[in-house]
């Protein structure tokens, strides 16, 4: 069935339209925003032609989530963002009701393809997820005439195109790989493996893993990729349960399986599960490799949960993360802010300070800034709490506090300007390492993401604090000996 161009000319001339209407002022820095109305999940993410491309989840019509189109976007260093025209609408028969999340590869004839998820009408008022593909030249994408390329019958027993979707694809070996996740008929999330010569013709090869009850129910968005000596497969499940160590809190999570990989089996070995974010907003994260063999990770920085009690503030609603490098350490999953972040560096300070009581400093404040807190917990057994605020004025403040005696940190938002009976703290496992522990923070205006002992756990928050709120200050219970370092972003 040949595509009606006309949706995607109506989403391109809208978003031309109305996103340049919005000013650079209206969104943060450097974590990228819908051109114009809603964003979810990353999609598409991938180095192309010398540039990153990052697609996303994309209703440009208003600031809630509507029928999927995937808007565009591309950059050189991850952090400046160009908006492309809007990649794909819901136009044909295959994705009717939508096209939802789907990743990108370049074909060996140079093409990129987009595989994703068409949602289309099951003919009983409901409907059925199948994977789509497209075809282009990084702007402009063309689906395949046979989309569904990957259609109900290629569902192993139990699996349901109800829950049937979010495919990663990548090339290797000569021939196309794609993990899709499903929710069986035992209401389990599973991840399947299917594989292509030519991303048209596809066949099951095995389940690579389920959640066996545990780790939520359907896991959305997989990501399947080697990282040194290891396999990751990330996953963003849903229904999740809390665990009583920290590690995992109720709802929507993002969980990273590590194992091995035995590819001539196709069988993966889960050794290992841990959180990937313990904030309040990140899922659906997506990665690529950069040409310098870097693996960096981008997540939608929103939560299912609640974003409908999220204020619509600006003609856009919905943001990315910053990009995150991964990399294995102490047998975990670590992520450290991309080092691009180095080139917006401007005035930075360093301090050694000895505190005993609550200070602020001179220069280190603003809602654009890298700040780094070392404590030296080992040589100040005597400091039963150190509390960071930021964002803060008379009213208003976010709070970071480490209590050493539990090696827990406590992420308190109550006063970041939401009036939402949303969560608004967190307690997380914060040990020190080397008798130390680590804060850095990244703030980007509405954005804060927070990395700690070098990137051992991450939290991405959202505040809804006025701009003018910039106060950052320091208190220490007891006396404390640390280092700061602080970095404006600009
Ligand atoms: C995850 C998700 C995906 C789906 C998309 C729809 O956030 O639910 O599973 O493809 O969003 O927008």
């Amino acid at each position: 069935m040949p595509c009606s161009a006309t949706k995607l000319e109506e989403a391109r001339i809208y978003e031309a339209r109305e996103g340049a209407a919005i000013p650079a002022e209206a969104r943060p820095l450097f974590h990228l925003t819908p051109y114009v109305g809603w964003m979810n999940d990353p999609n598409g993410f991938c180095f192309y032609q010398g540039a990153y491309h990052l697609f996303y989840q994309y209703y440009p019509y208003d600031t809630v989530w509507g029928p999927m189109h995937w808007g565009h976007a591309v950059s050189t260093d991850l952090l400046h963002w160009e908006h492309r025209p809007c990649a794909l609408a819901p136009d044909t028969d295959a994705d009717a009701k939508g096209c939802f999340s789907g990743t990108a590869t370049t074909a060996p004839d140079g093409r990129l393809l987009l595989l994703y998820t068409g949602v289309q009408d099951d003919g009983n008022g409901g409907a059925k997820q199948l994977q789509c593909l497209a075809a282009g030249d990084g702007t402009d994408f063309v689906k395949d005439t046979a989309n569904p390329v990957i259609g109900e019958d290629l569902l192993p027993d139990g699996g349901s195109c109800v829950d049937f979707r979010d495919p990663k694809i990548w090339y290797e070996d000569g021939c196309y790989h794609c993990v899709v996740s499903t929710r069986d008929a035992k209401d389990q999330g599973r991840i399947l493996l299917y594989e292509s010569p030519d991303a048209r013709h596809w066949t099951y090869r095995t389940t690579l893993d389920s959640c066996h009850w545990e780790y939520g129910k359907m896991w959305e968005c997989p990501d399947f990729f080697p990282l040194d000596d290891r396999q990751v497969l990330l996953v963003s499940p849903q229904e999740m349960e809390g665990s009583a160590d920290g590690e995992f809190h109720a709802g929507f999570g993002t969980v990273a399986l590590l194992g091995h990989y035995d590819k001539a089996q196709a069988r993966f070995t889960r050794e290992q599960v841990q959180t990937l974010d313990y904030g309040t907003e990140f899922y659906a994260p997506q990665t690529v490799l950069t040409p310098d063999g870097r693996r960096i990770l981008i997540a939608w920085m929103e939560n299912w949960a609640t974003v409908n009690e999220a204020p619509r503030r600006h003609r856009w609603f919905g943001c990315m993360t910053m990009p995150r490098e991964l990399f294995l350490q102490n047998g975990r999953l670590y992520q450290r802010p991309a080092r691009e972040i180095e080139a917006l560096w401007q005035n930075t300070i360093s301090r050694r300070e000895r505190l005993n009581g609550t200070a602020a400093y001179e220069g280190i404040a603003g809602r654009h800034a890298d700040l780094t807190v070392t404590l030296d917990a080992a040589a100040c057994p005597d400091c039963r709490r150190f509390t960071l605020r930021f964002a803060a004025d008379e009213r208003h403040a976010t709070e970071l506090c480490w209590t050493p005696s539990c090696s827990e940190l406590l992420l308190d938002r109550n006063r970041s300007g939401s009036r939402r009976d949303i969560p608004h703290i967190r307690r997380i496992p914060a040990a020190p390492q080397d008798g130390k522990l680590t804060l850095r923070l990244v703030l980007d205006g509405e954005c804060a993401e927070l990395f700690i002992n070098g990137g051992e756990r991450t939290m991405a928050i959202r505040l809804e604090t006025p701009a003018e709120a910039k106060g950052i200050t320091f208190t220490a219970e007891g006396p404390l000996q640390m280092e700061i370092t602080h970095h404006q972003l600009g």
